[in-house]
């Protein structure tokens, strides 16, 4: 009888509890009788903002439960209400807060909760990419399931036939042993004291060790021994994709039925990692901006939002269509409208409904995230990497120690880590390039002066956030520093290990006095997916004390033609100067990526978005650059790290991505506009790719 029960707290409703001991009474006869199987039940957890009424984690699968406190003949639809007759008496079967039915309900469970299984390091994405959901009713009923068949990961049934629709649940890509488990109790940090004895069969947990496993439950984790006190950690962010939408969104004449809305729009924000505000009007009761069209109002609120780039996304979750103006994206939403409302007597309103300042934020790049929890445990707990921001800064890593490069690990790793992940998860959510790369299998990946890795690490941890398919990843690492390779191969190894991610690492120890593709013999004939180069090319710079300062341009030269023919490049410094030269990295790197653009016609740049229009063009010498990142772990909240950097593509291909000038001024550094884009009204972030400068 391998079950594990486990309750953080009790139910606060009497259905709840029966229908969880119920279910409890089944799920012990059914993997009593099955001692080869391992089932771990949940219930009542929270987890991503969103409070699950069970989680399920059997070998072949993980499902969400729903409890539903109906019965009777029951009608169940992908959109407007799910109805139950009981006893000739007719209801709407909630789901949950807000004005959503049972199906939107799950969706938002399913969607709010994937990531966070992931982030935790509890499950790899592969394993919960077909996480399932199941709305369990208390009462015998008969489910007319009018939902599409197409809609998989959803299933409805009553208590009475439980087992079995569980027992249909077999994920492909899940296949959770026993030694799993261990992995997955302690990663969801399911504490002892919330087992249930009467139904689990805590004799398994001495066989599955917990206790022996590698990693520790997080309220084991000794993050801050006694003698060294937690930093402060004022207003700690939010991880980048559980940020809460503005918890008060300015709205018109709010009665209780908008306000129900609302909450069920901050559900499915929140669902979607969407932060920023978004504006709800009643229809019906109010005036709507003049820009509306009409006819376009089918149902009785509309919803808008300054966040273009999640236009698509938001269309696919709803099912219905959004429509785009002016950076603002906006869809009806709610009850659908009665047919002799008039539409076209809609009132247009008076005052703008977002505001330029809040619509500038929303079209900035996302630049802020945090560490996962497996890396930040396992750089500054295992490796002993420390965070110092007073060392001695490093000028040169090339011939750095041990411990220099345990200070780099605990201190500029996370840095490289986050602009890396930013960068790329912006460009992956280009529909272009999303769909370019989901049509590959395999990766190789090359980074040169890959250190301690940060940058590969982020990269990869932007993939598995976007992909799911990669059956195979090759990562080519070179560096001329022994320790800092040696810790890569320390941190690549647990990264496979905790996301189940099939990545093969091959180093290369070479000390480069020139940029040539010799350094590649020993992997010939390969072409790269991703070239990536983060903060060396300035140490390159540096130390050829004037010999070497045209490293940029001969760094394109050489490693863009192994680039494969969707294939990005990411060349990204640091913004500081060098000693010999009045010129800082980010001018060099204009300067010099511009000169090889204008000779190089195979190649073009993809951002910053105003050197990939005007670079081929600029002439200005001194374009200083610089954006801002910020990352945040158990040593430091929301630690700065400013660099410059181009991504550059392949001709073909940066024209398949179809951007655009937006025709709005681009400030390239705090304020400092490109002069190409000057004099244009309105300001869109450069660095960013969206809806905005994307056909
Ligand atoms: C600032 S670290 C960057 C590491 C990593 N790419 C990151 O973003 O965190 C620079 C790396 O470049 C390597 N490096 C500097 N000059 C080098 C050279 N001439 N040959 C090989 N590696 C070099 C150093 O050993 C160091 O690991």
């Amino acid at each position: 009888m391998p079950l594990l029960v486990y309750r953080p707290r009790n139910y606060d409703q009497t259905h709840e509890r029966e229908e969880y001991r119920n279910l409890c009474v089944q799920l012990k006869e059914r993997y009593f009788a099955s001692p080869d199987e391992m089932c771990i039940f949940i219930g009542n957890y929270n987890i991503g903002d969103v409070e699950l009424d069970g989680i399920i984690i059997k070998n072949e699968g993980i499902v969400v439960l729903e409890f539903k406190d109906y019965g009777g003949a029951i009608t169940a639809t992908e959109n407007g209400d799910w109805i139950s007759i009981e006893n000739d008496v007719r209801s709407i079967v909630k789901g949950g807060a807000g004005r959503k039915n049972p199906y939107t309900q799950a969706k938002i469970n399913r969607t709010a909760s994937k990531p966070v299984f992931v982030e935790s390091g509890a499950f790899s994405a592969k394993e919960v990419e077909r996480l399932s959901s199941m709305i369990v009713f208390h009462r015998p009923s008969e489910i007319d399931n009018k939902v599409s068949s197409r809609i998989k990961w959803l299933r409805i049934c009553d208590e009475r036939s439980f087992i079995d629709e569980l027992d249909l649940i077999v994920s492909p890509n899940c296949d959770l042993q026993q030694k799993d488990f261990a992995r997955i109790i302690d990663r969801l940090a399911l504490d002892p004291d919330w087992l249930c004895v009467r139904y689990s069969n805590v004799e398994v947990l001495k066989d599955i060790n917990v206790e022996e496993n590698d990693t520790q439950a997080p309220e084991e984790m000794v993050l801050f021994p006694d003698n060294n006190p937690a930093p402060v950690f004022q207003e700690e962010p939010l991880p980048d994709d559980k940020q809460s939408p503005d918890p008060n969104p300015v709205t018109h004449q709010v009665d209780e039925s908008q306000q129900t809305f609302v909450s069920y729009m901050e559900q499915v924000f929140s669902a979607l990692g969407i932060g920023g505000r978004f504006e709800v009007i009643d229809v019906k009761n109010n005036s709507v901006p003049s820009w509306v069209e009409s006819s376009q109002a089918t149902n009785e609120f509309l919803v808008a939002a300054a966040c273009t780039g999640f236009k698509k996304k938001i269309e696919r979750f709803l099912s219905r269509p959004v429509f785009e103006r002016d950076g603002i994206i906006y869809w009806f939403d709610g009850e659908p409208l009665e047919k002799h409302f008039d539409s076209a007597h809609i009132a247009p309103a008076q005052e703008q409904i977002v505001h330029p300042e809040s619509r500038m934020e929303q079209n900035r790049l996302k630049t802020t995230t945090r560490l996962p929890s497996w890396l930040d445990h396992f750089i500054f707990e295992e490796l002993k990497g420390s965070w110092d921001a007073d060392h001695e800064k490093f000028e040169s890593n090339l011939l750095s120690s041990q411990d220099d490069n345990l200070v780099y690990l605990g201190t500029y790793f996370p840095r490289s880590y986050a602009d890396t992940f930013c960068i790329f998860d912006n460009l992956f959510s280009v529909d272009s390039c999303h769909s370019s790369l989901e049509q590959k299998d395999s990766l190789k990946i090359l980074s040169i002066g890959c250190g301690t890795g940060g940058d590969i690490i982020g990269l990869l941890t932007a993939l598995l956030r976007n992909f799911t398919q990669f059956s195979d990843i090759s990562v080519y690492a070179i560096d001329g520093n022994p320790y800092a390779l040696s810790i890569l191969e320390s941190v690549f190894d647990r990264f496979c290990i905790t996301t189940k991610c099939n990545a093969h690492l091959y180093v290369k120890q070479t000390v480069i006095d020139s940029f040539s593709t010799d350094f590649l013999s020993d992997w010939p004939g390969v072409e790269f997916d991703f070239i990536v180069s983060s903060k060396m090319i300035g140490e390159i710079i540096s130390s050829g004390n004037g010999t070497k300062d045209n490293a940029y341009y001969d760094f394109g030269k050489t490693f863009l033609p192994k680039l494969s023919p969707s294939g990005l490049c990411l060349i990204l410094d640091v913004t500081t100067k060098p000693l010999h030269t009045s010129l800082f990295f980010p001018h060099m790197m204009s300067d010099q990526l511009n000169r090889l653009m204008r000779e190089e016609d195979d190649y073009e740049v993809l951002v910053p978005i105003c050197c990939s229009q005007f670079g081929k063009i600029c002439q200005n010498p001194r374009c200083f650059q610089q954006k801002e990142f910020s990352i945040s772990h158990s040593r430091k909240s929301s630690d700065k790290c400013r660099v410059a950097y181009r991504l550059i593509a392949r001709r073909e291909f940066a024209q398949s991505m179809g951007i655009v000038f937006p025709g709005k001024r681009m400030s390239v550094y705090e304020g400092t506009v490109c002069p190409y884009t000057n004099g244009f009204q309105g300001e869109v972030d450069p660095y960013r790719l969206n809806g905005d400068n994307i056909v």
